[in-house]
């Protein structure tokens, strides 16, 4: 029987575990990808491993995430990473050089590779037929020590495509449409392969543009095959001799097949809150905007640009639009501006931002309360843009032009305008001084820490018996957006966890950490899908830290569930998903933890309502006995002094 591009790849980084589906295996990182915002936990971790230098093939850190600079401590992490970076044989960006994923794509991704990021959208660089996965800092920083990345081997989903794009209808659209089909859940434990004749009619930014929010779907990560049109984008890079061919063999065997005919699909939305929310844009059409917001890993490639600088055309947006370009990299920067796009796109009066993350992450450009924004982004959870009460929608940069100029949801092929036609540059901008390299006498390097990089938090192990209060109870689809907020008021703060704890579900209820804190012992309970969305493992730490135990729920995001094990946070399941209505805040529970086996149904007693509730947990019993010690950095730090 044939392989699969993910069977290949898997096979070719296997280094523990056979591959099996459901099995768990472990995977060598060649290469991994950290960014300004989790990079100080994942090199705090790093440091306390006591390594000399990593051990991957390549390491790139990149400053794009963290950028307010509105007092010390954006500055302060910034010197802290790059000190780490010199030190340890890291790569590093220049603030405001790009976006990660849009940079590691450029410069960095090579088919048949992986890479371990602490991003969630790390799985952008599947576009190049990279096997490339999300983690939490922790993760990423046992993978740039070497240690094999886990995962549970996926089912592979065949996404195959026919046909061509019609124009106007883009990138972001085929993504929009298979998070129609299939939801933020369908992707759980599985690995999205692109095949077809469809492919061929894609370039590597519009396969990346799937890819990154194929991350949206709950999948393990997205990939593409490498074909000559990767090869084309690799030479236009300058990393032609990098290139190699990847394709499934013809009779490779998928767990389950989509298909989606390219020419039948038109302009499509996400609607608040959620990216499955998804409508033909037609349906919404004539709804008044108040923001634009053009940008973010998902939709700025050079091409993005061009075709909105092309509907745009130097006409004036609307009066009452609010309209900000986030571009991805200094390179699109640059070609943007040889082409002219730059001029129209400010002649409409489209306010142009440095390439970084920016208001994606609420970071800058929020819109006004209660407002309407329309983004180019993967995320339109509650509260991410920055106005908790601003209903945010998904869109291609075609829409959001489109609706830019009219004031309203506009299907841009309603504006009757010439197609576009995008060729991509033979060779781009040679844009590689925006990289430091790392110090070739790294002895002399000393890092230097701000007064807002705070120890990692110290976890204590599991007590045998688990009691305590409910301190929140929660539905489905919590975002980490809602456990640990983003927006430029808590992003500097993240590595600071006492601090910034004591904003964690501030969306949801204010009062969440007090009660936490009060509780000392605690209980979440929640619906399915919990805690999907960012890579954050602060979404973990922060209420860990404020004595939460265990959280009940039925289901949880694989990122988190990873982070869950690595700060030492017992995930628990529903046996019985209708007992969910069996638990209220406030109710105190009961939970022997004392034999926690993997694959055994537990008993836990709600004590307030006098009854006994069948419980599991999704996890191994190698991530059990890591989380039995207060997580795998106890286990690394226990594993260590054993072997001293
Ligand atoms: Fe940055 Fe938003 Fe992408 S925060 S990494 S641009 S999802």
């Amino acid at each position: 029987m044939g392989l699969t591009i993910v069977e290949k790849l898997i096979v070719t980084a296997l280094v523990d575990g056979e591959m099996i589906k459901g099995q768990r295996i472990g995977i060598r990182a060649d290469q991994t990808l950290s960014h300004d915002l989790n990079g100080v936990m994942a090199y705090l971790a790093f440091e306390a491993m006591g390594l000399e230098k990593v051990k991957t093939e390549l390491s790139v850190h990149y400053t794009d995430h963290n950028m307010t600079q509105a007092d010390y401590k954006n500055s302060d992490d910034h010197r802290y990473q790059q000190d780490i970076a010199a030190k340890f044989g890291i790569i590093a960006s220049r603030p405001g050089s790009g976006i990660c994923h849009s940079l590691h794509l450029e410069h960095f991704a090579v088919p048949g590779k992986t890479l371990i990021g602490c991003d969630s959208h790390t799985v952008a660089a599947g576009g190049v037929g990279m096997l490339s996965i999300g983690s939490g800092g922790f993760d990423a920083a046992m993978s740039m020590a070497g240690e094999p990345f886990y995962l549970t081997m996926p089912k592979i989903v065949n996404v195959y495509l026919t046909g061509k794009l019609q124009p106007f209808v883009s990138a972001k659209n085929i993504i929009l449409e298979v998070l129609r089909r299939i939801s933020v859940k369908g992707g759980v434990g599985k690995i999205l392969e692109y095949s077809g004749p469809g492919v061929a009619t894609l370039d590597v930014a519009e396969r990346s543009t799937i890819t990154n929010m194929g991350a949206e779907t709950g999948a393990t990560t997205s990939v593409f095959p490498s074909d000559e049109i990767t090869k084309q984008w690799m030479y236009a890079y300058g990393r032609e001799e990098q290139w190699v061919p990847l394709a499934a063999d013809e009779d490779a065997v998928y767990d389950e097949v989509i298909t989606i005919d390219l020419s039948l699909l038109e302009p499509l939305i996400a609607l608040p809150h959620q990216p499955d929310k998804v409508v033909p844009v037609s349906e919404v059409a004539g709804t008044s905007v108040d923001q634009v917001m053009f940008g973010s890993c998902t939709n700025t490639s050079l091409r993005d640009v061009m075709s909105m600088a092309h509907i745009l055309g130097g006409k004036p947006i609307h009066h009452n639009v609010d309209a900000g370009l986030y571009p991805s990299s200094r390179t699109v920067v640059r070609e943007s501006i040889a082409r002219g796009a730059y001029d129209k796109i400010l002649a409409s009066g489209v306010r142009i931002f440095e390439p970084i993350c920016g208001g994606c992450n609420g970071s800058g450009f929020a819109p006004q309360s209660n407002g309407v924004s329309l983004r180019t982004t993967p995320r339109n959870f509650l509260g991410r843009c920055g106005t908790a009460s601003a209903d945010t929608c998904l869109v291609s940069p075609e829409v959001a032009a489109a609706s830019a100029l009219t004031g309203v949801i506009t299907d841009p092929r309603e504006l009757n305008l010439s197609p576009f036609v995008y060729e991509m540059p033979e060779k781009f901008i040679d844009d590689t001084d925006m990289f430091m390299y790392p110090s070739s006498e790294p002895e002399n390097i000393g890092i230097r820490r701000g007064p807002n990089i705070k120890p990692i938090p110290e976890m204590s192990a599991m007590d045998d018996i688990t009691s305590g209060e409910v301190v929140l109870k929660a539905g489905d689809n919590i975002t980490t957006d809602h456990i640990c907020p983003a927006g430029a008021l808590y992003l500097p703060i993240r590595s600071n966890i006492p601090e910034i704890s004591n904003h964690a579900f501030k969306v949801l209820d204010e009062s969440f950490a007090e009660r936490a804190r009060q509780a000392g012992n605690g209980f979440i309970v929640a619906g399915s899908n919990y805690a999907q969305g960012s890579s954050r493992e602060q979404a973990v730490i922060v209420p860990r830290y404020l004595g939460i135990k265990a959280v009940i729920t039925k289901g949880f995001a694989r990122l988190h569930l990873a982070n869950m094990v690595n700060w030492g946070l017992l995930p628990l399941i529903f046996v019985n998903e209708s007992d969910y209505d069996n638990i209220n805040q406030g109710d105190q529970l009961t939970l022997d933890t004392a034999n926690l086996q993997a694959g055994q149904q537990y008993i836990l007693k709600n004590e307030t309502k006098k009854l006994e509730i069948p419980v599991t947990t999704p996890l191994c019993q190698a991530d059990i006995d890591a989380v039995k010690v207060g997580g795998r950095i106890n286990w690394v730090k226990n594993k260590n002094k054993k072997s001293k």
